[in-house]
């Protein structure tokens, strides 16, 4: 008996981690799953045949399991009472105020998560931190579940069994991870809930891609992870910056370096810049605990990956303004795709909030065209401050229209009477495109942005469009 809680569940983030329960509840028939969330709307979706999250293949995952083995239910209390093993997904957004705002990641939300079950439990439970948490916080939260159970007889192990699943690939990866990592205390107790959950696993996961180890180095190990992805593509970004000032192609820098065993082919496409819920809020947890522990060498180490990052999305913008003779004031910009990479919705993160907010300061008005994006998201987005988009119990900014800014529901519209498009997601519908026909109907000269290298370029140029690829010569 399985359950998966998770509080103010407005945050897409965590919809991701329930996919997790999902796929255990496919894979495990004899074991009974609960998904346990407050928001009652979340889990009325959840219920229905519209479901929350856009993931492809997911809607066939929770359609053979629903009602048979797998449960969806705002009675939280209960079903945590009732459970052998709770998976806590709760929200660990980066800090907005107080101490380590905009770097340490707040426990609010887990802390209470750790109170709720404490006070609740009457039986042994297996507690498995699924939220990524800053290092050590499996002992603090030892100590609150410890201190505030009133059952003595009540034993809580604590494992630490991080996500490793990307969006648009969520399925996949749950069939077939490169790997599970179950972090847990030593000890006869703490090894058997290690061999509990593995046992979970090993329903579909080879043994030796379940990968024991503490608690500690299971929680390190997920900021490392999502920091090193980060990284390569910092370094992939700051070597399209000198292509394009030298002639080189980054692609085919990417392609040379990929056949190096030791590199890899992997993550190294460039971009208009990373974006996601995960990276950057990773890499300055990471950041704030150096820095809290005097390791400032390694924290401004990690810190340039974000700057990198930053600077790329300025980068792009200010290469727009430049190359569209230094002024794009009032100029139309279609911009093609919102969400932080293609096969989602999720906007969370995404460089084209920071990119549209450079072309609206500049004065150009955006036309953005997303398959997954609707207005309200996007002007919601375009309207929250850094960071406040995890914090769902402060409510949500307001969602204001603005006149700068409109979304349309197709790409043809979104590109008449632009004077540029700018590609910011890599969707492949974008490739197949008549752009002979959006040519047609754009002012001249017609320029193209493509941020993510995903057009035709010679095709395009062929047409007439002024072509600016990303780390490409022109
Ligand atoms: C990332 C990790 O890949 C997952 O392993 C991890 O579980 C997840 O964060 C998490 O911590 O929850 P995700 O954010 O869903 O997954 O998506 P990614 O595929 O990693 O892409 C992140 C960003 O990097 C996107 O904006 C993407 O467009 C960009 N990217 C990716 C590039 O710019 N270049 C690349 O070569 C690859």
């Amino acid at each position: 008996h399985l359950i998966w809680p998770s509080k103010s569940t407005e945050s897409d983030h965590l919809l991701r981690l329930q996919e997790r329960a999902m796929w255990i509840a496919l894979k495990c028939v004899d074991l009974e799953v609960v998904v346990v969330d407050l928001n009652v709307s979340r889990i009325a979706a959840w219920n229905s045949d519209k479901l929350p999250i856009y993931e492809p293949g997911l809607d066939e995952v929770v359609k053979a399991c629903r009602g048979r083995n797998l449960f969806f239910s705002t009675d939280v209390k209960k079903h945590v009472a009732e459970a052998d093993i709770v998976f806590v997904s709760v929200n660990t957004p980066t800090k907005t105020r107080g101490v380590g705002a905009g770097k340490a990641a707040d426990l609010t939300y887990w802390e209470g998560a750790a109170r709720m079950i404490a006070s609740v439990s009457t039986s042994s439970k297996i507690i498995v931190e699924k939220s990524t948490v800053p290092v050590k916080t499996a002992e603090a939260i030892e100590k609150v579940l410890r201190c505030n159970c009133t059952s003595a007889s009540v034993r809580f192990d604590i494992l630490s069994n991080p996500e490793f699943l990307a969006e648009g690939t969520a399925v996949a990866d749950l069939a077939n991870p490169d790997r599970v990592l179950i972090g847990g205390k030593g000890g006869p107790a703490g090894r058997a809930a290690i061999e509990e959950l593995a046992a979970v696993y090993a329903r579909w996961v080879p043994q030796d891609r379940i990968l024991r180890t503490s608690l500690w180095s299971a929680e390190l190990s997920k900021l490392t992870a999502n920091a090193m992805l980060a990284q390569r593509i910092s370094s992939m970004n700051s070597i399209s910056a000198l292509c394009e000032t030298t002639g080189a192609d980054v692609q085919e820098v990417a392609h040379s370096i990929g056949k190096d065993s030791r590199i890899g082919p992997k993550f190294l496409n460039a971009s208009v810049g990373f974006g996601g819920s995960c990276f950057q809020k990773d890499i300055l947890n990471l950041v704030y605990i150096c820095e809290t522990l005097g390791l400032k060498e390694v924290a401004d180490y990690w810190h340039a990956v974000i700057t990198m990052n930053d600077y790329q999305k300025q980068r792009f913008v200010e290469r727009i303004i430049t190359s569209m003779f230094n002024t794009i004031s009032r100029k139309n910009i279609a911009i093609y795709g919102f969400a932080f990479k293609k096969d989602t919705g999720d906007t969370r993160e995404t460089p084209a909030i920071d990119v549209c907010h450079g072309l609206v300061a500049d004065g150009a008005h955006c036309v953005i065209y997303d398959p997954q994006v609707g207005a309200d998201q996007v002007h919601r987005d375009l309207a929250t401050p850094k960071f406040e988009w995890d914090h769902p119990s402060r409510g949500q900014a307001a969602i204001a229209g603005r006149d700068e800014i409109k979304v349309v529901k197709d790409p043809y519209t979104a590109a008449h009477g632009a004077h540029a498009i700018c590609v910011l997601t890599e969707w492949d519908e974008f490739a197949h495109y008549d752009y002979q026909k959006i040519y047609d109907n754009m002012v001249k000269p017609a320029f193209i942005f493509d941020g993510r290298n995903v057009l035709d370029h010679a095709e395009l140029r062929k047409i007439g469009f002024i072509v600016y690829a990303l780390g490409k010569p022109l």
